[in-house]
């Protein structure tokens, strides 16, 4: 598999343990307790300093290519850079609405509620979309040489979150991660435990 379509599936699982925070803290909210908002205005920061900044665009460039060498897929795809845009202003309500929040200003319980839940489930689809159909069409269609160039333009600006070197402002959103996921993993144990 091409280098890039490697990275691109990496990302998404990257995505997919931030989304599962953010599902932790909506489901906290929902119980009218607190969530922790420094948690929720980490995952906001690496879904700008990140996903916004190096996925999208390195999936935009995949499917420039995938236009030039197989339009009728690209076609069938729909458009993912105005996708990309639309999941931005997603990103953007998301931001204000913890600011409001925090901020103290009048904000309907249902409104944040909707806000979170709709960023969530449309990254989960948006993901699923490319999955499904943007990195198939583009490993049908696209030459080597097509990879080798695109290989070649991959910036190398690092994730600041799962790369090893964990930027402090991530480390207690890394900590919380491996809390969900730890605690995730007893409570399956527990579960498959109590069927026996
Ligand atoms: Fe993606």
């Amino acid at each position: 598999m091409s280098n890039i379509i490697q990275i691109l599936l990496e990302e998404h699982r990257n995505i997919d343990k931030l989304l599962l925070v953010l599902e932790h803290e909506l489901e906290v909210f929902d119980r009218s307790e607190e969530p922790d908002y420094e948690i929720l205005q980490a995952v906001i920061q690496y879904f700008q300093d990140y996903p916004e900044s190096c996925h999208h665009p390195k999936e935009d460039m995949v499917f420039e290519k995938l236009k030039v060498r197989d339009s009728a897929a690209a076609n069938s795809i729909g458009d993912v850079e105005a996708e990309h845009q639309v999941e931005t202003k997603r990103l953007r309500r998301l931001v204000e609405a913890v600011e409001e929040i925090l901020a103290g200003r009048e904000f309907l319980r249902q409104t944040f509620h909707d806000v979170v839940h709709d960023f969530i489930e449309h990254q989960r689809q948006h993901m699923d979309k490319e999955e499904r159909l943007l990195f198939p069409a583009a490993v049908q269609g696209l030459r080597p040489d097509d990879w080798a160039e695109l290989d070649a333009r991959l910036n190398d600006q690092k994730d600041p979150l799962f790369n090893g070197v964990i930027e402090t402002k991530f480390q207690a959103l890394q900590r919380t991660i491996l809390r969900w996921q730890w605690e995730t993993e007893t409570s399956r144990v527990k579960t498959n435990r109590v069927q026996i």
